[in-house]
């Protein structure tokens, strides 16, 4: 195909200029302005939670995050492993050692069975990190559980997740601090940027005084705290409130997209979409599928003769437990030495890892487009099935 289909790339919804010429015309482009704090009201009222503030990425929303839980050096904190590194590096930059945790099949998030086994090696974790892997919720009524009970509290990353529910309620809702991104391949885009949302004032007041290199109140700058320049810049902000504007026509767009995926390979046998479970709502930001284990087409097959036709595609996110950089970090899996033996690996997220891939998820396809995508797969699958 000439035109190249993207994974998920920034979809403008028309009134972003709106917003940045209006901080134009008030000078007001820096440092923050009328958009900074219209854009957190604007994401507090869609996401039903008090109190938000406006940071630049999504990876600096869980380092202050962490910081505000009390999560300090030489600390264990329990993460999920099937994610990207955005969502453990902040562990490392507080000094804290992340303890990986295994998914399981039914949602491809945090096994709550791993979850509550960690807590026999690791009894006093300071906070577990949980992460909406691909636009779905992570089973939070057994994980927050399982928290309540052992009295540790959650960061939940919805990153990937904004626009997703569980049980009709909105993720950014389930972690003691919740956190989103805005980068450019996430539903809705600020150029670059995150969200920290939280349940009451003096969370958003450290978090913002963090953000703002901690300044004190004094007429001149005094500082009695390590600080960072972590804040939103008001011109990010204004594309974000042009953007929540189409927040809801995305989220519906990426639903069809992994509808008329689903129907594609409704009769193939070889690749399916990742499930859902009951309770889950997801946004599918990204549709994954996951190949049955005798298929004879690898992930990489499949991503290969999609980059033929110039479609961008990505395998899964590859565990961070298995990743170099982390390789002196625990990691807890629920399966029994037999099951590891059945599936033929030592954690579910390796062998969803080596099964899955992300098919492109771009809220500008067209229903052809995502059709031709589809075909391209199921062509693949098939030849390497003869
Ligand atoms: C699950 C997850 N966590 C954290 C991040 C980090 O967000 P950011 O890129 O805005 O720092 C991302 C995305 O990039 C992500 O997908």
């Amino acid at each position: 195909m000439e035109k190249r289909i993207y994974l998920s790339s920034p979809h403008m919804g028309g009134e972003e200029m709106k917003y940045i010429q209006e901080a134009f015309d008030t000078n007001w482009v820096a440092p923050l302005g009328k958009n900074v704090e219209m854009f957190e009201k604007e994401m507090c009222d869609y996401i039903g939670r008090p109190y938000a503030v406006a940071l630049a990425s999504g990876t600096s929303a869980i380092h202050l995050g962490l910081m505000y839980l009390g999560v300090k050096r030489g600390d264990i904190v329990f993460c999920s492993s099937f994610t990207f590194s955005g969502t453990c590096n902040p562990i490392m930059y507080v000094g804290a050692k992340p303890v990986f945790i295994d998914s399981d099949y039914k949602s491809y998030n945090m096994s709550p069975a791993a979850l509550e086994k960690a807590y026999e090696k690791y009894p006093n974790p300071a906070a577990i990190v949980v992460v909406n892997l691909y636009g779905q919720p992570a089973e939070y009524d057994e994980i927050r559980a399982i928290a309540k009970k052992h009295g540790t509290p959650i960061l939940e990353d919805s990153a990937e997740s904004l626009g997703a529910s569980y049980k009709g309620v909105q993720t950014g809702n389930f972690g003691d601090i919740s956190i989103f991104s805005f980068n450019g391949n996430k539903i809705i885009t600020t150029s670059g940027g995150g969200m920290l949302m939280c349940n009451d004032k003096a969370t958003r007041d450290k978090v913002l005084f963090w953000a703002t290199q901690s300044r004190e109140p004094f007429p001149w700058y005094q500082h009695e705290e390590v600080g960072y320049n972590y804040r939103m810049s008001n011109i990010c902000a204004g594309i974000g409130r042009g953007q929540l504007k189409v927040l809801s026509k995305r989220v519906e767009q990426k639903r069809h997209i992994h509808a008329l995926y689903e129907k594609a390979f409704k009769d193939n046998p070889y690749i399916d979409t990742v499930p859902t479970f009951d309770g889950a709502d997801s946004s599918f930001w990204l549709t994954g599928a996951t190949l049955s284990k005798d298929c004879k087409a690898t992930f990489m097959d499949i991503i290969n003769a999609l980059a033929a036709e110039n479609v961008e595609s990505r395998p899964a996110w590859k565990p961070m437990h298995t990743q170099p950089v982390f390789k002196d970090c625990d990691f807890v899996t629920q399966l029994s030495d037999a099951e590891k033996k059945e599936i033929g690996f030592n954690s579910v997220c390796e062998d969803l890892f080596y099964r899955s891939i992300c098919l492109p998820s771009d809220s500008k396809m067209t229903d052809e487009e995502v059709n031709y995508v589809a075909a391209i797969v199921n062509k693949t699958i098939y030849e390497k099935q003869k």
